[in-house]
């Protein structure tokens, strides 16, 4: 069992991804000693902050997050420094490089330095750029540098990071995060996929109608108006974490499970998406913004009314979309995606819809919706179903849907680890499978900025949904013009 060792500098350690995230998962892997216990986190922020302080923030958000077990709490926060930083002083980057030398040498961690960019993204590309002219990153042992989203704003942005990014960092050293690659059953999509016997033939254009990729929120846009302004749901959510999917879905079956040779599936499927410009943007993807609305009979307001929120704002906060992947095995299944907040559940799931037989001796007999379906419960429950059909009991063959059900949490009552666990793990051990590829970012802006060109074009469709709804009318005609509908997953 390989227990990587390294130094975590953390930029943006006072911020909040750094609490609510970082922080217990780095504990979660201390305590199940899946991490060295030479480590040492270095906390950066503008604050002038003690070592100490940094140390009792961490205990807290360990306690609020993590319940249960503390034990080795303390000696853990003890591997914990602070450093009040300026991201563009020269000055601040010549002494974090004597900082690490002292604790390298300190906790014998041997010179393996994890930089994670967690803050404003406007400051990744300087701090790469003075990590290496300032010879922080010169070290005998490795260096790696994660990064958080969002990963450019359109292509150019995303093209302009990462060519600024690529000066300090080589491609295998750069780990851009997209979250819900580290998710239990996201990651299980290509064991299902691959290792069963009874799937993978039947998964092509042969007996797949379509697939329904779902992820809802209930949250509003909280206190990040500021940036959901300039971002929208086809940004924040469609770029990366619902292109992930649907490649996971889509792909070829990698020679090997190696990181080269799945990222380069992956590649394949976002190449092979037909582009916007071949279909009509307005027919296949539709924007959404939430009103007012009730939730267990309370009213919230719409998203005009938020903070930070323009009052005629242009905003999507919802997208319902028609991917259409052209190749041999996908040719004529669309793949339905469709996410937004202020939406009935808390909820993400993969539907699969096989193809109705080409002659059903019960047709008659079947009940209404009597499709087979897969579902795999991304979250918050994680699990599968599979839905047949079967002899209603005491009949003489009538049929009633059956459910074969699989529920992860089911098993000894076990937590899935979460993603950032997952993600931090790997990024030290150096496997970068679950993080996305320049090419992947790439192509997916690509294919994202020629929505957001045809949406600037014609800024008249911008229809309300009720907030605890599941999208608008239009999600639905979406679907509906191939004779298709949306199951519905918030009653799964
Ligand atoms: C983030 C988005 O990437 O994903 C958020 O910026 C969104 O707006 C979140 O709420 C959803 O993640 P999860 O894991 O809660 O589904």
């Amino acid at each position: 069992n390989e227990q990587p060792k390294s130094i975590i500098v953390i930029f943006g350690a006072t911020g909040d991804l750094a609490k609510r995230k970082l922080y217990p998962s780095l504990f979660r892997l201390f305590q199940k000693g899946s991490i060295s216990e030479q480590f040492a986190v270095v906390g950066i922020g503008r604050r002038e902050w003690s070592d100490e302080t940094l140390r009792s923030q961490v205990k807290e958000s360990i306690q609020t997050e993590i319940s249960g077990d503390h034990t080795n709490l303390d000696e853990f926060c003890n591997q914990f420094y602070y450093k009040p930083f300026n991201v563009t002083s020269q000055h601040s980057y010549t002494e974090l490089k004597e900082m690490l030398h002292t604790l390298d040498k300190r906790h014998q961690i041997g010179g393996n330095r994890v930089f994670y960019m967690a803050m404003a993204p406007e400051f990744f590309g300087t701090i790469a750029q003075y990590l290496k002219s300032e010879g922080v990153t010169e070290t005998e042992g490795w260096t790696r540098l994660v990064i958080e989203k969002p990963f450019g704003h359109d292509l150019a942005s995303a093209k302009k990071l990462n060519d600024e990014i690529r000066e300090a960092f080589s491609e295998d050293e750069i780990y851009r995060i997209d979250h819900y690659l580290g998710k239990e059953m996201v990651q299980n999509i290509q064991v299902i996929r691959f290792a069963n016997a009874v799937f993978e033939p039947l998964w092509n254009n042969q007996h797949i109608a379509n697939i329904q990729v779902t992820s809802s929120e209930r949250l509003g846009v909280e206190d990040r108006g500021g940036y959901y302004e300039n971002s929208g749901a086809l940004r924040d959510m469609v770029q990366n974490h619902m292109m992930q999917m649907v490649t996971l879905l889509a792909m070829e079956p990698p020679l090997r499970l190696s990181t080269e040779e799945i990222r380069s599936e992956k590649i394949k499927v976002l190449r092979a998406l037909r582009p916007i410009a071949d279909q009509q943007v307005q027919e296949s993807f539709i924007r959404a913004q939430y009103g007012q609305g009730v939730y267990d009979g309370e009213t919230v307001q719409g998203y005009l009314k938020e903070k930070n929120v323009s009052p005629d704002s242009q905003t999507e906060t919802f997208v319902a979309g028609k991917l259409l992947i052209d190749n041999y095995r996908w040719a004529g299944v669309p793949f339905y995606i469709r996410t937004g907040k202020r939406m009935a559940a808390k909820s993400t799931k993969i539907v699969i819809e096989f193809k109705p037989q080409p002659h059903n001796l019960y047709h008659d007999k079947i009940e209404k919706n009597g499709s087979n379906l897969l579902v795999i419960h991304i979250q918050p429950d994680e699990g599968m179903t599979l839905m047949l059909n079967g002899k209603k009991i005491g009949t003489t063959g009538d049929t009633s849907s059956v459910n074969l059900n699989y529920s992860q949490h089911g098993i000894d009552g076990i937590n899935t680890p979460e993603a950032y666990e997952r993600l931090l793990f790997d990024c030290m051990i150096g496997d970068a499978t679950n993080f996305a590829h320049w090419d992947e970012v790439n192509l997916s802006w690509a294919y994202i900025d020629a929505i957001s060109e045809a949406w600037d074009e014609d800024q008249s469709n911008l229809p309300s949904y009720p907030s605890g709804s599941m999208g608008p009318r239009e999600a639905n005609e979406l679907l509906e013009q191939d004779e298709f509908h949306w199951w519905p997953i918030e009653k799964m």
